[in-house]
């Protein structure tokens, strides 16, 4: 078949992460172009120059990975539609918050090649009213090209770090399964294709409510009992709030799949959202205030998923189904005492 030329739009942590492995393959295995590039939001580093020539020259982004080495074919770019020019595949993973411009540019005529197909590894939703919509729906749709969903228990640093884990994608057909699988597997990251997009895309969502839950009981200073507790209630109501909205999904995605209840033991141990739930319990500060402390220039998902979410079960007249949805909401957004968490559930 043709020779296919990998993009990744985005370059935080788990841009970062998901790059490395794309690139290794890339240069090892059959059918690819070396050459990954990966689109960097250009910046000058106060007596460093600018980052896209920093990652370039010390083959590091230390920022998000510290002491991690990256692949020689892997390039950073700072504009956009060079990056996705000639790329067969795309990988599109920014904090969600960020993707609506990145959509625009890739959209103008003769940015994107005529037989690209997308994946995204996004974790998030968006909500307009009483509609949802995932993200690879949104990418097909703005695009105009096939878009698969990656998801499973991925912490960046620890896949950067090659520690064996797992993850799911969702791909639309046989073909697109077949090339995902050969752009990110390798024996560290085990890639398990299953046909649920959309089951994928939303428990990577979802499961960051969850892990803000069990941030509070971290911050509550309560124990294991409490948060497996919070775990199991919290992927019911992931399962059963796709299923209600997205009828097509799979339960299987969230009792089987390393997207769903793997991903959520993961976050809702080592995750930002964890972190900083815990510290909004114990310090008081806003959220806003934690993610600038906390987290370097990385981004929390979870705070503007929790709220998309309960605002959209609000205009559907369904929040009485998922009280730890809107628990979750209430502590963050209203000044409900965290200890609230447990009426109803
Ligand atoms: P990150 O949290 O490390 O965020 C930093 C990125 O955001 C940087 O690339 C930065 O340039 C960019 N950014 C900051 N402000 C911006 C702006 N105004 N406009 C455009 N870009 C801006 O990023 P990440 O961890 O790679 O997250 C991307 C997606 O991957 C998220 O949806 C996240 O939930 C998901 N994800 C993350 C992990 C992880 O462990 N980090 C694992 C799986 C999935
Ligand atoms: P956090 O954004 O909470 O760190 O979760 C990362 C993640 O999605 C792990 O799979």
């Amino acid at each position: 078949g043709e020779t296919q030329k990998i993009a990744i739009i985005g370059s935080g942590s788990w841009g970062t992460a998901l790059a490395r492995i794309a690139a290794l393959n890339a240069a090892e295995k059959k059918g690819f172009n070396p050459e990954v590039r990966m689109w960097v939001r250009e910046r000058e580093i106060p007596g460093e120059g600018l980052l896209t020539e920093i990652i370039n020259s010390t083959h590091q982004h230390s920022r998000y990975l510290p002491d991690v080495t990256l692949p020689h074919n892997l390039k950073a770019v700072s504009d956009l539609a060079e990056v996705a020019k000639d790329a067969t595949l795309l990988v599109l993973v920014v904090p969600h918050q960020f993707l609506p411009p990145v959509l625009d540019k890739l959209s103008k005529p003769g940015v994107l090649a005529p037989n690209a197909r997308a994946i995204s590894a996004i974790k998030g939703v968006e909500v307009k009213g009483d509609q949802i919509y995932t993200y690879p729906h949104i990418i097909e749709e703005k695009l105009g090209i096939p878009c698969s969903a990656l998801g499973g228990a991925n912490i960046a640093l620890e896949v950067a770090n090659s520690e064996f884990c797992e993850t799911t994608i969702g791909v639309p057909s046989p073909e697109d399964a077949a090339l995902w699988h050969a752009v990110f597997d390798s024996p560290a990251f085990r890639v398990h294709p299953i046909e649920d997009v959309a089951g994928v895309s939303l428990s990577g969502a979802l499961k960051n409510v969850v892990a803000m839950a069990a941030g509070f009981v971290d911050g509550m200073g309560l124990g294991g009992n409490t948060k497996a507790a919070i775990l199991r209630i919290g992927l019911i109501e992931m399962a059963s709030f796709t299923k209600e909205f997205f009828p097509s999904s799979s339960s299987l995605t969230f009792s089987h799949h390393s997207a769903g209840v793997a991903d959520l033991i993961t976050t809702s141990f080592g995750g930002r959202n964890r972190k900083c739930a815990e510290a909004f319990v114990k310090t008081g500060k806003s959220f806003a205030q934690l993610e600038h402390e906390l987290l370097k220039g990385q981004k929390l998902q979870g705070v503007a998923t929790a709220d998309e979410i309960f605002h959209f079960l609000e205009a559907r007249g369904r929040l009485e189904g998922y009280p730890l949805f809107e628990k979750v909401y209430r502590i963050s957004f209203e000044g409900m005492d965290p200890k609230c968490l447990f009426e109803n559930l």
